[in-house]
């Protein structure tokens, strides 16, 4: 029987993830894993490590031949690629957490992933803790994978917890989860939700074979969001969080996207607060099930890197079964979204765009409707993201039958109710 690989690790960053991981392999002897060296940026810093571990030359680990794994965490997505592709060359076994490289260059690095046949492990990329790539790609069938709805932002979802349950302001809550290791070095990443559709476009690969660049979805953040929108949410006995979706349709096709949303008290998501993450699968058979797990920190990250460092002994590779092995499915962007937009300024609003308009509240003190609207006029269009306008989709916000419906838009146009 063949025994299991001894792996020496090349180390790249030790800040949050990279301290982490190297406690974290301190307490695991059994896994026969070593780090060999570490390189960092920034040679004047102190480091709870034996400074003999410690460089900042790339080569001495990329061209170190009894390093095979190079593991992969820094906060340079340029210079993260420029190592995940030098490693892979030199027939190195890759593990990284680094989203916005990986989402970015995916499909150059499925490219390299097929020419030298090493394996390139991202776990921890989506979701930290949980162990979502992994389960989409080994357990769920093409056909069988009806939808995924998730909280994969911890900072986001840590922010949104502190401001609607205890009180703090928006700047204080980003504070403090920089503070506590959650939030992206930039804010922006996470506050904008770049850093969600990078997650996004890595888990629509594994969950349906849909290679997009994270430009090419549609998405936004939680920047615009006020304490009126979640006045109405408290009223309405739901919650807001930032939610990345993907839909199977009836056509077959896939509809995605990252939006805020409202989540009804009830649901799955509704439980996941601070920055705990959770992914909520609707298959077939099996119906709804929920992965819940820490999305960020030192040790939770570690973990579901340390568990790619594990899969590496016996070889494992992702076979990216819906891109290779199936007919991967295709993004549809012909679908209607149910969105509440709040507003200070009517005149900045196209209503005329909306297919009709449910609600209307122009008594309150921040105005806000209930619309229905095609998905391609929020794609091609910046109206709802600018002139502190906030966009929030409502629960079950896809409606594919829109012939039934605008059937009863002209119904309402006929009675003259709108
Ligand atoms: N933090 C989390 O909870 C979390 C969760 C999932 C994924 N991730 C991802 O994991 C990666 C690391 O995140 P982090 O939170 O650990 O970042 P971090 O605390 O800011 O640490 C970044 C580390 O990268 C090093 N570094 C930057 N550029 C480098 C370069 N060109 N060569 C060598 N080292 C370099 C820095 O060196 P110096 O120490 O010398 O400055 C530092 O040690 C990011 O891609 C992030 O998106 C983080």
């Amino acid at each position: 029987m063949e025994t299991h690989k001894q792996l020496t690790i090349g180390l790249f960053g030790f800040g949050t993830v990279g301290e982490g991981l190297y406690k974290v392999l301190q307490q695991t002897p059994s896994l026969k894993a070593t780090i060999k060296k570490v390189c960092i940026r920034n040679p004047d810093k102190k480091r709870n490590a034996p400074e003999s571990l410690f460089t900042t030359d790339k080569n001495e680990l990329l061209g170190d031949p009894e390093i095979n794994v190079i593991v992969e965490v820094i906060d340079d997505a340029d210079a993260a690629f420029a190592i995940v592709t030098t490693a892979l060359q030199n027939g190195k076994e890759v593990v990284s957490a680094s989203k916005k490289m990986l989402a970015e260059h995916l499909p150059a690095l499925l490219e390299l992933q097929k020419r030298t046949e090493q394996s390139l492990l991202y776990e921890a990329s989506a979701c930290a803790s949980i162990p979502v790539i992994r389960n989409l790609e080994e357990y769920y069938d093409n056909d069988l994978l009806h939808s995924i709805r998730a909280v994969v932002n911890g900072s986001t979802n840590f922010i949104l917890t502190k401001m609607f349950e205890e009180g703090l302001d928006f700047r204080d809550a980003l504070l403090l989860a920089q503070q506590l290791g959650f939030a992206e070095s930039n804010p922006k990443l996470d506050v904008e939700g770049y850093d969600a559709v990078n997650k996004w476009t890595l888990l629509l690969a594994h969950a349906y074979g849909i290679v997009k660049h994270p430009d090419d979805l549609l998405f936004n953040g939680i920047q615009n969001i006020q304490a009126s929108d979640a006045y109405v949410a408290r009223a309405k006995n739901q919650q807001i969080k930032l939610v990345a979706q993907a839909k199977k349709l009836q056509n077959g096709k896939v509809t995605a996207f990252v939006l805020p949303q409202f989540v009804k008290h009830d649901e799955h998501l509704a439980f996941v607060k601070n920055e705990y993450n959770g992914v909520v699968i609707e298959s077939g058979f099996a119906d709804k099930q929920f992965f819940y797990g820490k999305g960020a920190g030192s040790f939770p990250t570690a973990s579901a890197v340390l568990s790619d460092i594990a899969a590496l002994r016996y070889h494992y590779r992702y076979e990216y079964k819906k891109l290779y092995h199936h007919t991967p499915h295709e993004l549809s962007e012909d679908v209607y979204l149910r969105v509440y937009v709040s507003f200070d300024d009517l005149a900045l609003i196209p209503r005329e765009r909306f297919e009709w308009i449910e609600e209307w509240h122009a008594q309150e003190e921040r105005k806000y409707l209930v619309g229905v609207i095609a998905f391609s006029e929020l794609k091609n269009n910046n109206w709802w993201r600018e002139n502190n306008t906030s966009l929030i989709l409502t629960p079950d916000p896809v409606i594919e039958d829109v012939e039934i419906r605008k059937l009863k838009k002209r119904s309402l146009v006929l009675a003259g109710l709108v």
